[in-house]
């Protein structure tokens, strides 16, 4: 089965204008937010351990994103900059979050689809970040985040695929693209990811 996976609705475009007016609390934030996509990669495994078939992806992503997060302190570092001291609750993921069936085995189908919806916003707006800054040496960066993130929202849906008929999981991914949409359009604009 081809899946091609589409965010519900495309960022504001005050988003980018948001993240460009102040590109070095993006960039903090993006750290933070890569070392969480390895973390949450890295639970899945935690707390599905007899999931045996999809632990080696599970582990191929949470190095993936530990290497994003490796790349973008680098870039801080270049910067002069330090990560944020404090690191506050994300709004998008706590709202994602709330919206998780009841069940053991729909909230392990949830949280699945919510890392996929999670992934294919961020290569959406890596893509942004790659059309639009005036920096030239972050275009490439961008661009491989970009398809990277792209990547990792495929396989977290190939994984439900494994557990869960197709029909169910197209629909919940409906769910999940909509209510992330949802969830997108009400948040307040901020120089950050989310
Ligand atoms: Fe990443
Ligand atoms: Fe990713």
């Amino acid at each position: 089965m081809s899946l091609k996976l589409l965010v519900g609705c495309p960022s504001p475009p005050g988003w980018i204008k948001t993240v460009l007016a102040d590109f070095d609390a993006f960039l903090q934030d993006h750290a933070d937010c890569e070392r969480k996509a390895s973390a949450t990669a890295m639970s899945l495994v935690a707390k599905y351990p007899n999931r045996v078939e999809i632990i080696p992806e599970l582990i191929s992503i949470g190095i993936e994103e530990l290497e994003h997060f490796q790349q973008v302190y680098d870039i801080l570092e270049m910067k002069g900059l330090q990560l944020a001291h404090s690191i506050h609750e994300d709004p998008y993921i706590k709202a994602l979050m709330k919206a998780k069936h009841d069940g053991i085995e729909e909230q392990f189908l949830d949280r699945l689809l919510i890392a996929s919806v999670v992934e294919t916003r961020g290569a959406e707006r890596f893509k942004l970040v790659a059309q639009n800054t005036p920096q030239k040496e972050m275009v490439n960066f961008y661009k491989m985040l970009w398809v990277s993130e792209a990547k990792h929202g495929h396989v977290y849906v190939k994984m439900a695929l494994r557990y869960f008929p197709q029909d169910k999981v197209l629909e919940r991914l409906k769910y999940w693209v909509k209510t992330e949409a949802d969830i997108i359009e009400s948040i307040p604009l901020r120089a950050a990811l989310h």
